[in-house]
């Protein structure tokens, strides 16, 4: 028996905004966790996954308001998005956090007090900068635009002023500190390139950061000043302690922190490299192991973003393909912390040359001849001869190379390692030429010798497959007749020849079915809805433009929509004929405000269901801050009037 190592390890994703639906990008990260997970059990450690959601802060409550929902309306759906994209996705997590739960929300107060105590916190006011889509102050360098506002170097998009009363973290204090601990822990960052940007950044200086808003009401209030909310990063990082029972389950938590990794993605890698280590210094608790930044799928060479309109929905692939096709390609494509392209066609290409011709080739011929010359059982074999030996052989020195690989974070590698083997056993094959022996009866041992050696290889590859494509191993088992595939230990005890004489094996059935190219894309095509397409759409041309139906509507009747702080149920004449209509502008106007005036509304809209009503058509208005501004006539107009 392996000797146990049960170390205790700790594996963290990102908490993912609320403000919108998972895409591919969000499950790269996920997807590197589970996998690393995996195989950190199959080593014999102990293990504990969290993931989660990271529900307050400007950006949700806006996403929220822009939908007619409370912030936690907004994050009850979303999260259950993201469950149900983890489940199909066969992500196997300890915990999932939320932030908006109670235990969550006691811990960060009670860490804010405790620095609070120790002189770490202070108040004062914050003039500057803020991107809300990164929920990110601006250093005060980023240069004026003409326009006299600022843009956020990270995302692109426009920042808002800011001017309020704030409480701030002494981050200048821990400029030193932190310097000395890079130097301590090169490996704190990985890869090491991420790590050089760190350390210059904090070598230009730190200043002191704002870590409450008074303008944001969606966050934690801070203790005993509650016009003030804790601001949504100092909240959403302390996650991963309360995550793993800080205060609520101290037991869990002694076992499990510091953190091994954090895994997350390069735009976040200030957040959890200097913050995060900073902010955990200053309450006395041991500091991660390791962040490792992965780069950024891409798409038309920019960063995939619901924002920009160029995400990928994994439901596109997951419905066709299913995960394993999914996780093999994201890990296989890209070493983790370079970008990488996502195409279509490399999707489909990796899927049939490496999925269905490779490893599917190997599985279907390798079980199909046993089932056909020993009717699924080989009891007798020859000796092993050279060539035998070697594609043995082989095998040792590929599970030595893939743990060495896993060890370094290196599963691109791991799996280019495997795939180098799956040929060589596939031209095992051929150059043995088992079918031909088949029709020599004398030569049914050597036959029996050459199956058995593919199939023991197999298995040892469907071993070290199990972390990326859980799924498929378990299939491979099924064909193999494995009994109680996977232990805790099984990493250590992979052995060639542990697949046993006379083990039954069953008739195998494809894997990963070829998929052409246009066939892929038809299928797209038929699952993007209308409003994906528009959404991507920048510019629209005039025909476009006239196809919407823009009229003078007079409202009739106006209620609020019960439970809602957001919506009215609008009657409307729009000139030929009475329309219901759901609006969210009940935080700014009154019902008695509405009734007899005369708007623009778009009338050709499909109908959407809100709140169980069926809205036909929309109210047109302004965002203004967050809150609806209605338009309307300077003089009077005809009910029904065309808009253009
Ligand atoms: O930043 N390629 O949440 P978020 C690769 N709530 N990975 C991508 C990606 C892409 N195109 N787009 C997103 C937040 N990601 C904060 C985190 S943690 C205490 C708080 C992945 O919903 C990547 O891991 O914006 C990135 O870091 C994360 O999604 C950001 O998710
Ligand atoms: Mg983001």
């Amino acid at each position: 028996m392996a000797k146990r190592s049960n170390k205790a390890f700790y594996i963290t994703t990102p908490i993912y905004y609320v403000n919108d639906v998972p895409h591919i990008g969000h499950t790269y990260t996920t997807i590197i966790a589970d996998v690393l997970n995996r195989i950190q059990k199959l080593s014999g450690n102990k293990v504990f996954f969290l993931t989660g959601t990271d529900e307050h802060g400007q950006k949700v409550e806006k996403a929220a308001t822009e939908r007619g929902l409370k912030p936690i309306e907004l994050a009850d759906q979303v999260v259950e998005r993201y469950k149900d994209l983890w489940k199909d996705l066969n992500i196997s997590y300890d915990f999932f956090i939320r932030t908006t739960e109670p235990f969550h929300e006691k811990g960060v107060q009670k860490i804010f007090r405790k620095l609070m105590e120790k002189g770490d916190i202070y108040k004062g006011i914050y003039k500057g900068w803020y991107c809300v889509s990164d929920e990110n102050f601006l250093a005060e360098d980023v240069p004026l635009e003409k326009g006299g506002y600022k843009i956020c170097p990270d995302c692109g998009k426009r920042a808002d002023v800011v001017s309020e009363d704030c409480y701030f973290f002494k981050l200048s204090a821990y400029q030193k500190p932190l310097l000395d601990f890079y130097a301590k822990f090169p490996a704190f960052v990985r890869p090491p390139s991420r790590m050089n940007e760190v350390v210059s950044f904090v070598r230009q200086g730190l200043k002191d950061l704002s870590i409450t808003r008074t303008t944001v009401k969606w966050g934690i209030p801070v203790p005993d000043d509650p016009d003030h909310t804790i601001y949504v990063w100092f909240d959403a990082l302390h996650n991963y302690l309360t995550g793993i029972g800080y205060d609520w389950n101290m037991e869990l938590f002694e076992k499990f922190w510091p953190a091994t990794v954090h895994l997350i993605g390069k735009d976040i890698l200030r957040f959890h490299a200097i913050f995060w280590p900073a902010f955990l210094m200053a309450a006395d608790f041991p500091l991660p192991k390791t962040v490792i930044g992965h780069g950024w799928w891409l798409k038309d060479k920019t960063k995939m973003s619901k924002s920009k309109g160029n995400v990928l929905d994994p439901y596109l692939i997951l419905d066709t393909f299913g995960p394993d096709p999914l996780r093999y390609f994201l890990l296989r494509e890209i070493p983790i912390g370079l970008d990488g392209n996502f195409s279509h066609e490399g999707f489909v290409h990796r899927v049939n040359s490496d999925l269905a011709n490779d490893l599917g080739n190997l599985v279907q011929r390798t079980l199909t001849m046993i089932q056909n010359y020993f009717n699924g059982k080989i009891e007798e074999t020859e000796k092993e001869e050279k060539i035998d030996k070697e594609i043995r052989l082989e095998f040792d020195n590929l599970k030595k190379k893939v743990l060495k690989f896993f060890e370094d974070y290196a599963l691109s590698k791991a799996l280019e390692e495997i795939w180098a083997y799956i040929s060589s056993v596939n031209k095992y094959l051929a150059v043995n030429e088992p079918w031909k022996l088949a029709k020599d009866q004398s030569k049914r041992k050597r036959l029996g010798r050459i199956l058995y050696q593919a199939a023991a290889a197999l298995r040892g590859i469907s071993y070290l497959l199990f972390p990326f494509m859980p799924g498929s191993s378990e299939k491979i088992w099924g064909f193999l007749g494995e009994e109680e595939p996977i232990q805790e230990e099984s990493f250590s005890e992979l052995k060639f020849e542990n697949l046993k004489l006379g083990q039954k094996i069953k008739k195998p059935k494809p894997l990963f079915p070829r998929i052409a190219l246009k066939d892929f894309l038809k299928e797209e095509e038929k699952k993007s809805s209308p409003a994906r397409k528009e959404e991507k759409m920048e510019q629209v041309t005039f025909d476009e433009f006239k196809r919407m139906d823009f009229r003078v509507g007079e409202v009739l009747k106006a209620e609020r929509v019960e439970g809602t702080d957001k919506l009215l149920k609008l009657e409307v004449d729009i000139g030929t004929e009475k329309r219901t209509m759901v609006a969210g502008v009940a935080d700014v106007y009154s019902p008695e405000e509405l009734v007899g005036k005369k708007f623009v509304f778009i009338v050709n809209l499909k109908p959407a269901v809100i709140r169980g009503i069926e809205s036909q058509g929309m109210l047109l208005a302004a965002e203004v801050e967050g809150k609806a501004t209605i338009p309307f006539f300077d003089k009077d107009v005809q009910t029904g009037a065309k808009v253009r």
